[in-house]
């Protein structure tokens, strides 16, 4: 059994801690938000991540897992302290690491015993070394403090999965004993862990992220070519996939991607290359093809309903993806606000964000279910592909609308059968409606 603290309570922070605990370690999740931390001393979840809460009640009532907003008692028998801070994206799409500098000044301030700090926030290259200096100045004397990055890959939504899975564990440090000892944590997950040093860590998270938004801005642009040439996207990406070279994922088409992590990464990723001298075309342009995807939709509809102004649009899904409340950078926000500006009334039902989209979204109007939201709508854009929209009576939701217009940013339904009860529809990519 080790002694874990996990600084930083949110969605990577939270499932690190809760996994790291149910391998039979001692974890102390902290944050600064006493607001979290009181309701998850409650055994209340403050997201929504499927299979979360049962190993929080699980390993707190073993005894395994505590939450707190004191450092001090956070770092009391800590051998390994993580960051798990939030880096959001800064003015001009560079990361915003105030919190990791202020959370690598507390740890070392704090810490009266050697330890390790691993950090799992994304990170500009360089941070490493930055976490290293800011903890070389403030630790005590005594203190042996060393720094292993260990960039995180969970999905929001199947974060649990992921972190039990993992398809990979990587370790960068200049201290290759400390990557070692963090490598024994990890054991148990049978995976393959590869370690190396700080940069190349750091380096490999942006990659990867920035390599799966391509994969997917790839696809969107065949989509477009697509529509023009009368191929059906679906179909061409799965007759891509079989092809070992190139496999199934993240070549799904649509209204593009969002979420906390691709936009900042990618914009991160953008900023890093063009400050440092080299000329990002790839990553600019996979940028550009995401922002017009969303665009697409909306010239479609204006072109299908002769204008926006005064038209009624029903947004199913508001989350970024499905199986979560997450509302960070989703395509829907955007959405909404290029319709609202031209003068659409918008309505949207999420199963689970509209909590998180009230505040963000005032103008639209929040309905209880998917019927509700068609109801008198002129038009309906499919934002996100939960489950449940799947299995909608489509013929009802056709007669609860004024006009018969649909389209399908996620590709989730069967064209002939939306015909078939009467929408207009275009499932983006498989043919110009
Ligand atoms: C993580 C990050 O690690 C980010 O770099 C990565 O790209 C995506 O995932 P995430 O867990 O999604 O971020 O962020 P969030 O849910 O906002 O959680 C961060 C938590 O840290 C919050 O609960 C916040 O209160 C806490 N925090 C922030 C601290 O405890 N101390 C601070 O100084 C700042
Ligand atoms: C991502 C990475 O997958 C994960 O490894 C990293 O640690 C954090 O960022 P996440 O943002 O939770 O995870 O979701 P992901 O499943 O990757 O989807 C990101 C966005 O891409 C979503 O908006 C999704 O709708 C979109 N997407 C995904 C597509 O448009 N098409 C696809 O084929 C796949």
């Amino acid at each position: 059994m080790r002694h874990l603290c996990i600084v930083g309570t949110g969605y990577v922070g939270l499932v690190t801690g809760a996994c790291f605990a149910d391998l039979g370690n001692q974890v102390v999740c902290l944050d600064v938000d006493q607001a979290k931390i009181d309701k998850l001393n409650q055994n209340i979840i403050p997201i929504y991540e499927p299979g979360l809460e049962e190993i929080v009640r699980r390993n707190r009532l073993m005894g395994r897992l505590s939450f707190t907003t004191d450092y001090d008692e956070a770092l009391r028998n800590a051998e390994f302290v993580f960051i798990a801070v939030n880096t959001p994206e800064g003015m001009e799409g560079e990361a915003d690491l105030r919190y990791v500098r202020s959370a690598a000044q507390r740890i070392a301030e704090t810490l009266d015993h050697d330890a390790i700090i691993v950090n799992k926030s994304t990170v500009p290259i360089g941070t490493g070394d930055l976490v290293t200096n800011i903890v070389e100045r403030h630790k005590k004397s005594n203190v042996c403090i060393r720094v292993v990055s260990n960039p995180e890959f969970l999905r929001e939504g199947s974060a649990v999965y992921d972190c039990q899975n993992p398809d990979r564990v990587v370790l960068g440090s200049e201290d290759r004993e400390a990557a070692e000892r963090v490598a024994q944590l990890y054991l148990a997950l049978r995976c393959p862990i590869m370690i190396t040093d700080l940069r190349t860590a750091e380096m490999i998270k942006y990659a990867s992220n920035a390599f799966l938004a391509t994969r997917i801005s790839f696809i969107n642009e065949i989509a477009n070519i697509c529509d023009e040439m009368g191929a059906d996207v679906l179909e061409v990406a799965q007759g891509m996939g079989y092809d070992r070279r190139i496999g199934h994922a993240f070549l799904s088409a649509g209204l593009g991607w969002g979420g906390s992590c691709f936009p900042k990464d990618v914009q991160a990723l953008e900023y890093m290359a063009s400050t440092h001298g080299t000329h990002p075309q790839l990553l600019r342009a996979v940028i550009e093809i995401n922002r017009f995807q969303r665009r697409r939709a909306i010239h479609q509809l204006r072109e299908w309903l002769g204008g926006l102004d005064g038209k009624t649009v029903g947004l199913l899904g508001l989350s970024f993806k499905p199986n979560t409340d997450d509302m960070r950078s989703a395509p829907s926000i955007e959405i909404a606000h290029l319709l609202s500006t031209e003068g659409a009334h918008v309505k949207a039902y999420d199963p689970a964000a509209m909590e998180n989209a009230r505040h963000l979204l005032p103008e639209v109007e929040l309905c209880p279910d998917a019927y509700a939201l068609a109801e008198g709508c002129d038009a309906l854009i499919v934002v996100t592909e939960w489950n449940e929209f799947k299995h909608l009576d489509k013929a009802r939701l056709r007669a609860a609308m004024k006009q018969p217009y649909l389209i399908d940013g996620r590709n989730i339904y069967d064209a002939q059968e939306m015909k078939s009860v009467g929408f207009v529809y275009w499932g983006m990519g498989r043919g110009k409606p």
